[in-house]
């Protein structure tokens, strides 16, 4: 039988500014030159021109019969010194809202992907103690939203805090670049509180009407011996901490972390952030195993494995869409809409993208027929683009992008998107892929 989606589905792709844009100078610029990336001379620089090339990439998401894209707005472009906005930069992201809803495209705009001023971290980085990171982030949504007011009707304040903090606090690998909890559990109090503070402008200049969400990453979070107490508390713990410590944070207004040893918060009071969320945005790429370090350390060894034999993305990441399906699930206690936010996969020879967007989209079918109220997909991404610390390796575009030339291409999964999103509905065949099978476990990082 032909499995259809609901009417009005939101059938998109996302970026993010940075990752895209090209010629951007933030905090990452910066840790680049630092030579903080995996390969130390690696430059996002000139990304995939789209700043260059918007228009031409917006034809894109015709080209497929898009409805919706999730995109973000550069902090660093908008305020590139504190309290100094640069108005022609918001001109820009204006013509571009405006050219998607030209496109009949329903822009999904995210204000913080990960990338903040350089100044940001010198003056008020988010584990500083007290209002001031939430106040100087409120500043920039203040003085962006006249312009988007009427414009945008949907935002992702905050894309992944849960990754952008472990990152960041934990594995020191996204600038700040700290190894310390303590400081974790302030930046993430203040977070929400930040989302909280923007919601709240957001409401004001955009109108109640206006729906404000947030991009969560989800995780499935698997013991890595099956019957190791040990191992089965800490999936326990990472799956509670990971997937819902946020959420619950912002539902109730209280963030509490007591569960990370060493966190040195047991709870943390954010009123503003209470109720704050119209809709939930899941990002979900794959699963982890969860193995607590010998002789019973605290430490944990978190690792991807391909343990069924679907297979795994070039980055290691296990492909296993039944996961998509389960964190929907989940979601959908909270009672309200839910977005897939992001979801894709680095397929650098493209044998196996159109499988897994096939598969994917199946799984978001499952998650409705279990009752989730699925509203939308969007695929990440729309182009080729700079993968963080992997810098230009991972594709992960529904169109290649050549770096010499930055020509677009589609891929096969393109094709594939095309015509669901015509019919509205899945083809009845699956269309084969090659399965590339994971070798033992793979560090996360
Ligand atoms: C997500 C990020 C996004 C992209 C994908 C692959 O965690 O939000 O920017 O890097 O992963």
């Amino acid at each position: 039988m032909t499995r259809r989606f609901p009417q009005h589905f939101l059938f998109g792709a996302a970026t993010s500014a940075y990752q895209i844009e090209g010629g951007i100078e933030n905090d990452w610029s910066r840790w680049e030159a630092e030579g903080r990336l995996k390969d130390p001379a690696a430059r996002c620089a000139r990304a995939s021109d789209h700043w260059e090339r918007w228009e031409s990439d917006f034809d894109l998401l015709n080209r497929i019969g898009a409805n919706a894209y999730r995109f973000s707005i550069e902090w660093a472009r908008v305020e590139p010194k504190p309290g100094v906005f640069d108005d022609r930069a918001i001109d820009r992201y204006v013509k571009m809202i405006d050219g998607l809803r030209a496109r009949g495209v329903e822009p999904m705009v995210t204000l913080l992907h990960f990338t903040h001023p350089a100044w940001f971290h010198e003056q008020t980085p988010w584990h500083m103690p007290g209002p001031e990171p939430a106040d100087r982030f409120a500043r920039f949504v203040e003085h962006l939203m006249p312009a988007l007011a009427g414009r945008v009707k949907m935002y992702t304040v905050l894309n992944e805090p849960g990754v952008w903090l472990s990152g960041a606090y934990l594995g020191g690998v996204i600038p700040p670049g700290l190894k310390d909890r303590k400081a974790l559990a302030r930046a993430a109090v203040n977070m929400v509180r930040a989302h909280g503070r923007a919601r709240a402008v957001i409401k004001k200049i955009g109108g109640e009407q206006v729906q404000v969400g947030i991009a969560h990453n989800m995780l499935r979070f698997l013991p890595a011996r099956k019957f190791h107490p040990g191992d089965r508390l800490a999936a326990y713990l990472g799956s509670e901490l990971y997937n819902h410590a946020l959420i619950r944070a912002l539902l109730t207004g209280r963030m509490r972390l007591a569960m990370i040893p060493g966190s040195g918060i047991a709870d943390g009071h954010v009123p503003e952030a209470k109720d704050s969320l119209d809709f939930i945005g899941v990002n979900y790429y794959s699963r982890i195993f969860l193995k607590l370090k010998a002789f019973g350390g605290v430490g944990l060894d978190p690792f991807y494995e391909d343990r069924t034999g679907s297979g795994i993305s070039d980055l290691n990441w296990e492909i296993y869409p039944a996961g998509l399906t389960e964190c929907l699930v989940e979601m959908s206690k909270h009672g309200l809409p839910l977005y897939v936010t992001e979801n894709g996969i680095d397929d650098r020879d493209d044998s196996r993208r159109a499988t897994f967007l096939y598969d994917h989209l199946s799984a978001v079918l499952d998650a409705i027929d279990r009752g989730a109220d699925v509203r939308g997909y969007m695929h990440w991404s729309l182009i080729d683009n700079f993968e963080w610390l992997e810098a230009f390796g991972p594709r992960f575009g529904l169109f290649r992008v050549d770096y010499q030339s930055y020509e677009r291409t589609p891929t096969r999964a393109a094709e594939l998107y095309r015509e669901i999103i015509a019919a509205g509905a899945l083809p009845d065949v699956r269309p084969a892929g090659v399965i590339k099978r994971g070798v033992g476990p793979q560090p996360i990082w």
